[in-house]
């Protein structure tokens, strides 16, 4: 099978920066990146690159390398399917809202449209990728719209889930791990397989059958989940017992067979994926009737809101039992560093619990917009938008942000956070001045000696 037209359908954090990376790669193969959001591949289009519509380090330097050239960003969906070879299905599927499975499946009608779709315009033979993470057994789904158009024409599925992770996107696509490729037939397979080749080495390219591949994304999320919530779950007890949750981490790390990464004890893990995932897990063993199973993984869940949970309680005890009309700055709202992508943050959760015990939020973050904090906070719908409005402020200095506040909070683990002047900091702000380190970035003993009272995670 000979490729040479590639499109790709979702020009979001995995669209774009794995096209970006496979264009740049493969200077022989036209890649054109379409989506229905106008305004998203505007941005994708805008000659400014600081304007792309997702940070990623490197990212802005691999488009302004390739765009134009080989890589395309389209609202023409049709027309990109058309002339392709190869189409990579990489919309979002978010948790459903709505009906059967409601908060736990996954909705799969972008899916559905996009197979639709290709079905409706599709003239020639077809090589159709899941990049998005999807259910076990959707391919079969994918498979019956498009084996049912009436036409001769035939059509490939493969999966072929994404691993980056956001704020390394790039550095996770140049060299990965592994690239995993599952499918039924061998010659699209190893197409898609040549693709990679030009950079992957042939030894990280790894072949299974559809289902192993579909279940390896959804298994690989709910283990590094689970890390998350199990170093979690020990930094409570470390804080009732006197262990160091960085010390702890350190001497099982040591261990080969746990492994150091993945161990950072946090205010809980946020992020458009781990809890879609895992939920999505949990749906699948119950609608097998394997109960036990889905309450195993669900418990990742729970343990991570209870720790976000556990983290606004504690500094509203701390700061004597409350925080109504006391001024809480807020370092990062962003659900990692090196990311303007705030689905899911811990902070969001963090801040609607302090606001519904009155406190006066003022936040800065290095990426993130005053709008897309007044619109997580607006989505959650606890509150009017005039009062959240009214409550948060966003501010464009950290030093802004924290002065005269009584406490600060942080959020996200941004290295510039590091390297602020505390002592500014601490000067400007109401005594006693609390830190409550949700990332445990801080230096405790040099906070101590300025005069803070610092609180960090399972210590
Ligand atoms: P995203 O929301 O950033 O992007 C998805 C894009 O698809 C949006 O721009 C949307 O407008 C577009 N879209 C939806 N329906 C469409 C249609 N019918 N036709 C054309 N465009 C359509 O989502 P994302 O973060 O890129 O995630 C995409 C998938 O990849 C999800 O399944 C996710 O679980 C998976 N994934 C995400 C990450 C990550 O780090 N974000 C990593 C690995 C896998
Ligand atoms: C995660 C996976 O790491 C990727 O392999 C996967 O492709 C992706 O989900 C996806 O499917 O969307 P991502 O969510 O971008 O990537 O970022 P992570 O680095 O995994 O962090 C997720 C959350 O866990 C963040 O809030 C982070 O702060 C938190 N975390 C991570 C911790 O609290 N402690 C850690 O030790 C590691």
């Amino acid at each position: 099978m000979i490729v040479k037209n590639i499109c790709c359908i979702g020009a979001g954090y995995v669209g774009g920066p794995t096209m970006a990376v496979i264009a740049k790669n493969n200077p022989h193969l036209k890649i054109t990146i379409v989506d229905i959001n106008q305004a998203r591949i505007d941005a994708w289009n805008d000659a400014d690159v600081s304007k792309l519509p997702i940070y990623e380090p490197g990212l802005a330097e691999i488009v302004q390398e390739t765009r134009g050239k080989n890589l395309f960003f389209s609202t023409d969906i049709d027309a990109a399917i058309d002339e392709s070879e190869m189409i990579f299905i990489s919309v979002n599927t978010p948790t459903k809202t709505y009906g059967k499975g409601k908060g736990m499946a996954a909705d799969l009608k972008y899916i559905e449209l996009c197979a639709r779709n290709i079905a409706a315009v599709a003239k020639t033979d077809k090589i159709v990728v899941e990049k998005s993470t999807l259910p076990v057994r959707t391919a079969e789904a994918i498979k019956s719209i498009l084996h049912n158009t009436g036409n001769e024409i035939n059509f490939h599925i493969l999966s072929n889930p994404e691993f980056l992770a956001e704020g390394t996107a790039v550095q996770d696509l140049l060299n990965p791990d592994r690239v995993l490729i599952g499918g039924e037939s061998e010659a699209a397979i190893e197409a898609l397989a040549k693709v990679y080749n030009s950079w992957v080495p042939e030894e990280k390219i790894l072949r299974t059958n559809l289902w192993s591949s579909e279940l390896s994304k959804l298994t690989a999320n709910a283990f590094l989940a689970q890390r998350v919530s199990s170093i979690n779950a020990i930094s409570e007890i470390c804080e009732l017992t006197g262990a160091n949750v960085n010390e702890v981490a350190k001497a099982i790390g040591m261990d080969s067979r746990i492994g150091s990464k993945f161990l950072q004890a946090s205010i809980g893990f946020g992020g458009s994926c781990f809890q879609k995932d895992i939920l999505n897990l949990v749906y699948i063993a119950r609608s097998y009737n394997l109960n036990e199973v889905a309450d195993y993984w669900e418990q990742v869940i729970i343990m991570n809101d209870h720790q976000k949970r556990r983290f606004s309680d504690r500094l509203i005890k701390t700061l004597y039992n409350t925080v109504s009309g006391k001024k809480i700055g807020m370092l990062g709202w962003a659900f990692k560093k090196d990311t303007n992508d705030t689905r899911e943050s811990a902070a969001i959760y963090v801040a609607d619990h302090l606001l519904n015990e009155q406190a006066n939020l003022s936040v800065y973050d290095p990426k993130v917009s005053s709008f897309k904090i007044q619109s997580d906070l607006n989505y959650l719908n606890t509150r009017s938008e005039e009062e959240n409005e009214a409550s948060v402020k966003t501010e464009s200095s950290p030093y802004e942000a924290l002065k005269a506040a009584h406490a600060v909070a942080i959020m996200t683990e941004w290295d510039e956070f590091k390297t602020y002047d505390w002592e500014k900091i601490y000067s400007h702000m109401k005594k006693p001045a609390f830190i409550f380190d949700g990332r445990n970035i801080l230096d405790k003993a040099a906070m101590q000696k300025i005069g803070f009272e610092y609180y960090s995670i399972g210590q």
